[in-house]
């Protein structure tokens, strides 16, 4: 039987390509999206959400999440901001690792009227059986919605996040990005008592997508075929010339790396359980702590500190394989 998920996103490249993944798998009943600020503000992650939900014409409703972190917002000196060294200009074009908006039709389809906490406590308490929340942005719809409602913890299988890093960051010299944009939802979340499955950038980056995957990709001849090859190729544009990867033309692909390990959790290698607790200020803002004591305060996550790159590349072909053929 598919498995039920809600999946949590910054929509984003890299959550563009997840969401595709997820909407295309047999294995996974995609519940519903739900949007969160983080790689752009709410508005366009939530248009882009949308974006991608009318380019496979799938059926799933849209939530709008939170457009700011929990705490955050309040400290002036802690504003998410992320710093960069300048725009990066390939060949007299700018390029991002995420465009304010996808490169696909603009939305019209609409959200759903209610917001993204309100609908998980709605759905949650609902549930016949526990569902898996997979959360690929900030977690503060996830912490808000255990805020209002802490019984809805029973009804989740596992809550798979990509987020954090031990050996690998990006944002700061301890931070991974959706762990920094909202470490006091982080902390929350993983320690609420549900099964937590951190995917942290020691994994992703293992996991990477090459140049010529994308060509696999495209060769499909399918919708997200094409589009997933545009958005990794982007990604590999940027990485190559900021953040270069142990792998040639290679690019981390974060959020997918989520949904393929639900559908085969051996994308995931090393995975330890562990105990981790989050950096909340000064240098450690946002950074993942795990207690690699021989006697750990108690586990509460798995975390995976290794990735397996062929078996990424391949269950994201399978499921591309599956869209809508582009008409020639
Ligand atoms: C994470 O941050 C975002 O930029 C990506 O979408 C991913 O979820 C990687 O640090
Ligand atoms: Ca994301």
């Amino acid at each position: 039987m598919a498995r039920k998920i809600i999946l949590d996103v910054d929509t984003g490249s890299d959550d563009a390509v997840a969401i595709m993944a997820a909407v295309l798998s047999k294995d996974i009943q995609l519940e519903a999206l739900c949007s969160v600020a983080g790689n752009k503000d709410i508005d366009k992650t939530t248009e882009n959400t949308l974006r991608v939900v009318q380019l496979l014409g799938a059926d799933v409703p849209v939530y709008r999440g939170c457009r700011t972190p929990l705490v955050k917002f309040l400290c002036p000196d802690r504003l998410p901001v992320r710093k960069s060294k300048g725009p990066l200009v390939v060949d007299g074009k700018e390029v991002q690792m995420h465009s304010d908006f996808l490169d696909v039709p603009p939305a019209t389809i609409k959200e759903q009227p209610i917001s993204a906490p309100e609908f998980y406590v709605q759905y949650l308490r609902a549930a016949p059986q526990p569902v898996t929340i997979v959360a690929v942005g900030p977690l503060t719809n996830v912490a808000m919605a255990l805020l209002l409602d802490g019984t809805i913890v029973d009804k989740i299988e596992e809550i798979v996040i990509m987020g954090g890093g031990y050996n690998i960051t990006n944002t700061s010299p301890t931070a991974e990005f959706n762990i920094w944009y909202d470490p006091e939802a982080a902390q929350h979340v993983i320690h609420c008592g549900a099964k937590v499955t951190l995917v942290p950038l020691d994994a992703t980056h293992a996991a990477c997508i090459t140049l010529d995957d994308c060509k696999r990709f495209r060769a499909l001849g399918t919708v997200a075929g094409d589009f997933a090859a545009a958005l990794c190729e982007q990604r590999i544009m940027v990485h190559s010339n900021s953040q270069p990867l142990a792998v040639p033309d290679a690019a981390a692909v974060h959020d997918a790396l989520c949904i393929a390990y639900l559908i085969d959790p051996q994308v995931l290698r090393d995975v330890r359980h562990v105990h981790c607790d989050i950096g909340f200020r000064d240098f450690c803002e946002g950074q993942t702590i795990l207690d690699m004591r021989y006697y750990t305060e108690p586990v509460n996550c798995y975390f995976a500190f290794d990735g397996d790159r062929q078996k990424f590349a391949s269950v994201l072909l399978d499921l591309f394989a599956r869209s809508e053929k582009t008409k020639s």
